[in-house]
């Protein structure tokens, strides 16, 4: 018997969607699905002023398919030398909806991250007191910490003093990964959220690395162990309003991953709504999908949520999807579960 779910249509709060023929070439499978996405800002150059956000928002309107009812939501990469004034300015004219904080050195292009905190001090006071969002990469990048820890260290070394330096700023811990950032949230107000991705929700360390190394399946944060991907499931099939979805989808062409030094990120915009009605299905908690998917998003940004609807439909058949998107500047291989998927939302 056919299954079927309407909902609200759902919003990305954290996705990559680079420049050029990749842009071009991934955009399509974002706007199927999603109404609205916050798009990151770690091009290269990173986009770090307001009028480099407006040129960018242009090129991604330019690169939208014929038919398209999407949003890109913009950002601006933290430096030290960030301008208030032009932060302010960029988020009065609502042309940025948020910005970003990579620690230097993190992940990918991340070199104009920020290492001196104390330098960003009063551009943080004042996107308190306007009431725009900081999107946190939250992972020390002190080599001496091992990266399955890096997320937890992170949380008691800069997120949470920097959050008692300015108690009144939004934060939106991104993708996390652990157990532990669940708890920090759940221990907080609403002035902390946090985005979950698709493929957190799905696997952990071994899938990465047990039985040979899948490339595929490297991220930033990296997977952690199955007890912290299980917190995570229980965190966004809860349905509390401060989980939402961000799916961190990051394409990089497949040479680039499949290398002897490969690129972080996994590219799951194609599958995600169906990756997700599966994980939630299985958690008794399919009622809870709008929730994390398009409500709790638009409620922690102030904003409305769409319009539009969206029907997922489970057969009985397994779906097909596309092992690869083909780009004009390569192929980017789309997220694989490693479980046969249901759902889908044509
Ligand atoms: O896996 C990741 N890929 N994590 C990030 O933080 C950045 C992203 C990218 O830009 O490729
Ligand atoms: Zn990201």
């Amino acid at each position: 018997m056919t299954q079927t779910l309407t909902i609200t249509s759902p919003d990305d709060w954290h996705l990559h969607l680079r420049d050029g023929a990749m842009l071009k070439g991934v955009l399509p499978e974002t706007v199927r699905d999603f109404g609205r996405a916050i798009i990151m800002p770690n091009l290269v150059p990173p986009v770090v002023a307001g009028a480099q956000a407006a040129e960018y928002r242009g090129r991604i309107l330019a690169a939208m398919p014929s038919g398209a009812d999407f949003t890109p939501l913009m950002t601006l990469y933290l430096t030290e030398t960030t301008d208030a004034d032009d932060v302010a300015a960029a988020h009065a004219s609502g042309l940025i909806t948020a910005v970003k904080l990579y620690p230097a050195g993190a992940t990918t292009n991340s070199d104009s991250g920020v290492a001196n905190f104390d330098k960003v001090q009063g551009v943080l006071e004042r996107m308190a007191e306007i009431g725009l969002p900081l999107c946190v990469h939250g992972e020390v990048t002190d080599p001496s910490v091992d990266i399955f820890d890096r997320e937890a260290v992170f949380i008691d070394r800069v997120l949470d003093p920097l959050r008692r330096r300015v108690p009144d700023l939004k934060v939106v811990m991104e993708h996390i990964t652990t157990a532990d950032g669940v708890a920090y949230v759940l221990s907080q107000d609403e002035r902390l959220g946090a985005t979950i991705t698709t493929h957190h929700l799905i696997i952990n360390r071994n899938d990465l690395l047990v039985g040979g190394i899948k490339p595929h399946y490297y991220c930033l944060p990296i997977a952690k162990r199955e007890e912290h991907r299980v917190a995570l499931v229980e965190a966004a099939t809860s349905g509390d309003a401060r989980f939402f979805l961000g799916t961190d989808s990051a394409p990089h062409s497949d040479p680039t991953k499949e290398s002897a030094c490969g690129c972080a990120g996994v590219f799951s915009s194609t599958n995600t709504m169906s990756c997700l009605a599966h994980v939630f299905e299985n958690a008794n908690a399919l009622d809870k999908l709008e929730r994390f998917a398009s409500l709790n998003g638009p409620a922690f940004y102030g904003l409305p949520t769409n319009s539009s609807k969206i029907t997922l439909i489970k057969q009985a058949d397994p779906v097909g999807f596309p092992e690869k998107i083909h780009t004009e500047v390569g192929d980017v291989t789309v997220f694989d579960p490693g479980f046969p998927l249901h759902w889908t939302t044509s």
